[in-house]
């Protein structure tokens, strides 16, 4: 309970500086490639409640009806672990297909994250607030609002509703299907892991798969060079002097001083690389921060190609070439290691990663990550003293355990996706029910199939598309 105050006065104390960084980012919105309008609905802090209903929070959903024909369908994605305006800003797919359809978008933000808030500022400042966050409320709120639209909107005729999502916005567009089936004739889901819980899952894919990106477009001396690296930081950072070393050559906006910082650190750092290899697109893009083309491709080469075989001269060229990642715009005054304990998103994904949303992760000697079990003990215990909650692990089970309870679903996993680790394509499609269906990306970044087209794209991510678009036909000729 200790850890829980201490973060909460971090937290209520941070968010002045999450509120100046939100209207940064909005800053930018004259930039946004896809033109959208906000709109917020209230909904019930508690669905469950058999009680009259007496609070109330805004919801936030972002629609564009630039394409709408009378009798299209609706296209909602339904939003998961970010604000929802990023999403939408990378969810180009969807912009592209509404002109086939005739189709309006809605993005719908998922509680608890972007300005989605229920108890505003004090979303997180309890246990009592935040209770509220779990996938049964997040997936009856997409419900309300859905059900509100139809109402408000289409009184007459009801048109067709299409659920979108990737990652676990993936998830909750199955979920979504399974559970409010009226709410949505179908759902295309792009690396939902949608089976990634204990149970069911092993635990060493995920840094594998990262691995398996850096091996393909780093070649193995850069997974090699990436391995010696944790060795070297580790040895280093046992003195005060290397702390130091590494704090100002890595320009840390935050001196390394405790062993807690050096682990954070190693986090942060695990945590680069997972993102490069889920935004490893062929063009430039800006998922998380922004990053060049082939972004693995581009730090490989730095880090390799420069190596310098002294502790010193290493650390310094390692800086280098991940400077070319995180500061690739040039603007980023420092880099803050702390960011997970900061951005309220990133403590709302460690809460659902917490209580539900269980997803083992360990590295073994097969992947380049120092070596770490998974231990299920203790990982609840740190997350009671994190969040004073206590874990529940295969929760989500009770949506079913088998995706062929599912219809009109598409379960879509990019093999080089780390994101897909848990996906649907562990059976083979043949002994699925034939309105679920399975579709493999033989290679492909994270959630590419949902982007925008370019024209880097290649023919495995085109025709993925092409078989999301053949599919809702079917299933809008059906209804
Ligand atoms: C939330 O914002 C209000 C008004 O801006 C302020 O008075 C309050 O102290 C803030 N609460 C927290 C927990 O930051
Ligand atoms: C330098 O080379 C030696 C011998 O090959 C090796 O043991 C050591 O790990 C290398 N150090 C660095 C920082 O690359
Ligand atoms: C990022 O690049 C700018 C311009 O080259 C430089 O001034 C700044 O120190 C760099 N920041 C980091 C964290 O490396
Ligand atoms: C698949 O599920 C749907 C909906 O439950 C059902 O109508 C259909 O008959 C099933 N198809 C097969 C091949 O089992």
């Amino acid at each position: 309970m200790m850890a829980f105050n201490i973060k909460n006065n971090i937290l209520s104390k941070l968010f002045p500086i999450i509120t100046v960084l939100l209207i940064f980012i909005r800053g930018f919105e004259s930039f946004n490639l896809y033109s959208l309008e906000t709109r917020y609905i209230e909904v019930p802090v508690d669905h469950f409640s058999a009680t009259p209903i007496t609070k109330y929070f805004y919801l936030r959903y972002m629609v564009n009806a630039k394409y709408y024909r009378k009798g299209g369908p609706v296209f909602v994605y339904t939003g998961g672990n970010r604000d929802i305006s990023i999403t939408a800003q990378n969810s180009g797919f969807l912009f592209d297909i509404a002109p086939i359809f005739n189709a309006v978008l809605v993005f719908i933000e998922h509680r608890y994250y972007g300005t989605s808030l229920p108890f505003g500022n004090a979303s997180f400042a309890t246990i009592e607030n935040l209770k509220y966050l779990s996938t049964t409320q997040a997936l009856a709120d997409f419900a309300f609002l859905i059900d509100a639209l139809k109402k408000k909107f289409f009184q007459k005729a009801e048109p067709p509703f299409i659920a979108f999502g990737g990652h676990y916005g993936g998830m909750l567009a199955a979920w979504l299907r399974l559970k409010y089936p009226h709410s949505v004739d179908g759902a295309i889901t792009s690396s939902a892991p949608i089976l990634y819980f204990p149970e069911l899952t092993s635990c060493e894919g995920y840094y594998k798969t990262v691995t398996r990106v850096f091996k393909v477009y780093g070649k193995e001396k850069c997974v090699k060079t990436i391995k010696l690296g944790w060795e070297v930081i580790l040895d280093l950072t046992k003195s005060n002097l290397g702390k130091d070393y590494i704090s100002s050559t890595w320009k840390l906006c935050n001196k390394l001083k405790t062993p807690e910082d050096v682990d954070i650190f190693l986090d942060w750092l695990a945590n680069v690389y997972i993102k490069l290899a889920m935004v490893n697109y062929p063009y430039s893009s800006e998922y998380f921060e922004p990053v060049p083309a082939f972004p693995v491709m581009v730090f490989c080469n730095k880090l390799t190609s420069n190596y310098v075989n002294n502790t010193k001269g290493f650390i310094q060229n390692y800086a280098e070439a991940l400077q070319m990642i995180t500061n690739y715009t040039g603007q980023t005054d420092c880099i803050n290691i702390f960011y997970k304990q900061e951005d309220s998103n990133e403590v709302a994904w460690q809460y659902q990663t917490c209580t539900e949303l269980i997803m083992p992760k360990c590295s073994t000697d097969e992947d380049m990550f120092l070596t770490k079990n998974w231990n299920y003990q203790q990982f609840a215990l740190n997350c009671y003293k994190q969040f004073g909650v206590r874990s529940r692990p295969n929760g989500p089970l009770t949506y079913g355990k088998n995706v062929d309870s599912y219809s009109n679903v598409v379960f879509s996993n990019s093999m080089l996706d780390p994101g897909a680790w848990g996906g649907a394509y562990l059976k083979s499609a043949d002994t699925l029910n034939d309105s679920v269906l399975t579709y493999q990306i033989i290679d492909a970044p994270h959630l590419m199939d949902l982007r925008g087209s370019d024209s880097a794209d290649d023919n495995n991510i085109v025709t993925a598309r092409k078989f999301y678009i053949s599919t809702i036909k079917k299933w809008l000729k059906r209804g």
